[in-house]
């Protein structure tokens, strides 16, 4: 593994958030991954963070923790291609877990059933299945 540091999200890496939530297929601005929904997350109590290649600069991964008050919520957490299968992902699960356990707070995520790395990787971490439950949304609340 290379060189690489783990920090909280500032303004600037934007566009590298973006084209790594793109290359992993995890988000979109259309779909409210925009820097406005990002920044009121933070303010919330949320915690955007973002791995770097020191030497390179180049956005390792993101991790993405939301606050509702209650509990914790992890989405986009993912490692650029480039980068996949070399274990960059395990300190960035620490970090995150580090700031469930400092809010002491219980953290939960949606994975789908078929992302068998992710799903291997929340499991060593102490995830566990909640059950059958499935997933609603409303999309376009104005339609
Ligand atoms: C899921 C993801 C973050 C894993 O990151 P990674 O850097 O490739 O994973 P690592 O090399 O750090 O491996 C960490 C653990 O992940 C799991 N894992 C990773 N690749 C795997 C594979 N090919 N098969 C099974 N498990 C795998 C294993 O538990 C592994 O631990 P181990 O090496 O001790 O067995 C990465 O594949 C990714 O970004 N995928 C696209 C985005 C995504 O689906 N994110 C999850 C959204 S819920």
């Amino acid at each position: 593994m290379k060189n690489y540091i783990v920090r909280n999200f500032i303004e600037s890496d934007y566009q590298d958030v973006i084209d790594l939530w793109k290359q992993t297929d995890l988000g979109k601005p259309e779909r409210g991954d925009n820097l406005e929904t990002i920044l009121k997350t933070i303010k919330f109590g949320g915690f955007l963070l973002v791995m770097y290649d020191v030497e390179t600069s180049v956005l390792i991964g993101t991790s993405w923790l939301t606050n509702d008050g209650r509990r914790l919520y992890l989405h986009h957490f993912g490692i650029d291609p480039a980068y996949q299968g070399k274990g960059y992902s395990k300190p960035l699960v620490e970090e995150s877990l580090k700031i469930a356990k400092q809010k002491k707070m219980q953290i939960k995520l949606e994975v789908h059933r078929n992302n068998k790395n992710a799903i291997g990787l929340y499991k060593k971490y102490g995830f566990g299945y909640l059950g059958d439950y499935d997933v609603y949304i409303i999309r376009e609340i104005n339609a």
